[in-house]
C-alpha cells in the first residue's frame, strides 16, 4: 500500500495520477489534510481516501496504518519552524509505524553548487532532509527542482493583468533550471513504484535555464509588449510590492523571500541535471510551453506559494 498525501495539490496532484496509471488504485490510499477539499478525481479514483495532518499524530497513526510506502509533501507556507514541526512529525508516525519507505520532496535550492543554501526557503527542507536521513527509515529525498508554474513568485508577483512593464527584483539575477509539475508529478511517481533511489538524495530538474531576465524577455515576445527587469535594492523591492493581497504584501514575508535572489545569483538553480529525464525516457515540457498556457489563462501561483 502506499499513502500518498497532498493530492489535492499542483504537484502531489500530479503524482496521484501517475501512480493511477502504474498500479491498481486498491494498493493507494489519499491521505488529506482536509478531506472535505477533495477533488472529484480522487473521489472517484478508487482510491481509499482518510483524514491526516502531518500537525495531528493520532490521524497519522490511523490514516497510515497499512502503509508500505509513504510520499511525504512537504508542508505548505515559508514559516521556517511551522513546516519543520510538521514533517518531524510525520517522519516520526511513519517511524512509529514502521513504513517501509518514506519519499520527501524536498526543494532544488544548492543542488549540485553546495550541499547547503542560503535561501530562506530552503532551510526547512534541509533540517528536514537531516531528520529524515538520522531516522533510520529508508528513504529517497527527492529535491523537486524550481517548478514552472512557481515564475510569478520569482518575477515580483507579475500578472499580465496587475503586472505593469518594469518588475523590480531585490539585489541579483540568477539562471533557474525550470520543470514542469507535470513532468515532476509522473517522474516521482515512477520512481516511487520501481523503488529505486534508496536512500539517496536525487535532483529533478528542467531541460534549460532562464534567468529572470531572459523570462520577462519572453513573456515579453508572446504577449507583445514590454517587460522588464529592474535588478533593485531590498528596499525597493519591499516598496514595489508591499500592501499587496495576501502575504506577499508583508514586509516579512517579502524580506524572507528576497534571500532566495542571492542565492540564484550564485547559481543554486542552475543545475540541468540528467535525472529526470532518464526516468521519463522522453523530452521535458519547454518553459515557454507552460508560459504560453499560463498566460492565456488565470493563474493562481501567487495566492497558492506565497503565504
Ligand atoms: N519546487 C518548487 O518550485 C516549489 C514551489 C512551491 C512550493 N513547493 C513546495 O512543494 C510542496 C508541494 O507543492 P504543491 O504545488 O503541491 O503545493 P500546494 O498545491 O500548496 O499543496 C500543498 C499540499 O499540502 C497539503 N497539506 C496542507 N496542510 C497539511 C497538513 N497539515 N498535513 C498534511 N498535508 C497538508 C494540502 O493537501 P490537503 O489539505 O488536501 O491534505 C496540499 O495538497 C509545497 O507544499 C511546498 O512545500 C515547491
Amino acid at each position: 500500500m502506499i499513502v500518498v498525501t497532498g493530492a489535492t495539490g499542483g504537484l502531489g496532484s500530479q503524482v496521484f495520477k501517475y501512480l493511477l496509471q502504474l498500479l491498481p488504485s486498491s494498493q493507494i490510499t489519499v491521505s488529506l489534510y482536509n478531506p472535505s477539499g477533495a477533488s472529484d478525481f480522487i473521489k472517484h479514483s478508487g482510491a481509499q481516501l482518510r483524514q491526516g495532518s502531518y500537525t495531528d499524530s493520532a490521524s497519522l497513526d490511523t490514516a497510515w496504518a497499512d502503509a508500505d510506502k509513504v510520499f511525504l509533501i512537504s508542508y505548505p507556507g515559508i514559516s521556517r519552524d511551522a513546516r519543520v514541526a510538521a514533517h518531524k512529525n510525520a517522519i516520526d508516525a511513519a517511524k512509529r509505524l514502521g513504513i517501509g519507505h518514506v519519499y520527501y520532496t524536498s526543494l532544488g535550492f544548492g543542488t549540485g553548487v553546495s550541499p547547503e543554501s542560503i535561501a530562506d526557503v530552503m532551510q526547512a527542507h534541509l533540517e528536514t532532509e537531516r531528520y529524515i536521513k538520522a531516522s533510520g527509515l529508508k528513504y529517497t529525498i527527492i529535491r523537486e527542482g524550481i517548478y514552472s508554474e512557481s515564475w510569478p513568485l520569482y518575477l515580483g508577483f507579475w500578472s499580465k493583468e496587475e503586472g505593469g512593464d518594469e518588475v523590480v527584483i531585490p539585489n541579483a539575477d540568477g539562471p533557474i533550471a525550470w520543470v514542469s509539475r507535470e513532468d515532476l508529478g509522473e517522474a516521482t511517481a515512477k520512481i516511487i513504484v520501481e523503488g529505486a533511489y534508496e536512500n539517496e538524495t536525487i535532483f529533478l530538474s528542467g531541460p534549460r535555464t532562464y534567468t529572470l531576465t531572459e523570462l520577462a524577455a519572453l513573456i515579453s515576445s508572446i504577449l507583445s509588449r514590454p517587460l522588464k527587469v529592474e535588478v533593485g535594492t531590498l528596499e525597493e523591492y519591499i516598496a514595489a510590492n508591499h500592501g499587496k493581497r495576501g502575504p506577499r504584501g508583508e514586509v516579512e514575508f517579502l524580506k524572507q523571500w528576497a534571500t532566495t535572489y542571492p542565492a540564484l545569483a550564485k547559481g543554486e538553480c542552475s543545475v540541468v541535471d540528467p535525472t529526470i529525464k532518464r526516468v521519463l525516457g522522453r523530452e521535458l515540457k519547454p518553459m515557454e510551453q507552460t508560459l504560453r498556457e499560463m498566460l492565456g489563462a488565470t493563474d493562481d501561483s501567487i495566492d497558492r506559494y506565497a503565504k
